[in-house]
């Protein structure tokens, strides 16, 4: 069974009350059970993770590598435009991922257009707010053999 892990990074657990111009009215936790019940119709095996630590991602990262995990969706939130040490952990476990931005980042502050993630993504979804994991998790049905 494939195995995804969702991975979000600060501040996006206050999705639906933080900035909702920019990140949309609903909150994680609707957002990835919308996920979940595409995962259970197609058979992945879906887990998920939000933390505003940056070591505890790092950790989360490395675990999903021990766990066997097939793809990463990934929202670093801040941590896009900053992290070294959270790429480095991408790069080490060699999960592909996807990465998801809830607002359209280029369209915003020079420095939310430098990401620390995109150049070794997948691909980079940007702009629809929740709807773009799930662009993502169709992006990753697409791309698993049958
Ligand atoms: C974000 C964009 C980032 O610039 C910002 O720091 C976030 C959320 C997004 O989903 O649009 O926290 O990753």
């Amino acid at each position: 069974m494939t195995r995804i892990l969702v991975v979000n990074g600060p501040n996006l657990n206050l999705l639906g009350e933080r900035e909702p111009g920019q990140y949309g009215q609903r909150g994680l936790q609707d957002i990835l059970d919308e996920l979940q019940q595409v995962a259970d119709a197609t058979g992945l095996q879906l887990d998920a993770v939000q933390s505003n630590a940056e070591g505890e991602l790092i950790d989360a990262v490395q675990q999903a590598s021990r766990d066997g995990v097939d793809w990463i969706i990934l929202n670093p939130a801040g941590y896009t435009h900053t992290s070294v040490a959270l790429r480095d952990a991408l790069l080490a476990v060699k999960i592909p991922f996807i990465e998801v931005h809830l607002s359209a980042v280029s369209a915003r502050e020079p420095f939310r257009q430098v990401s620390y993630f995109a150049d070794i993504a997948e691909g980079v979804i940007s702009g629809f707010r929740g709807e773009g994991y799930l662009l993502a998790l169709q992006a990753i049905l697409n791309r698993i053999e049958p």
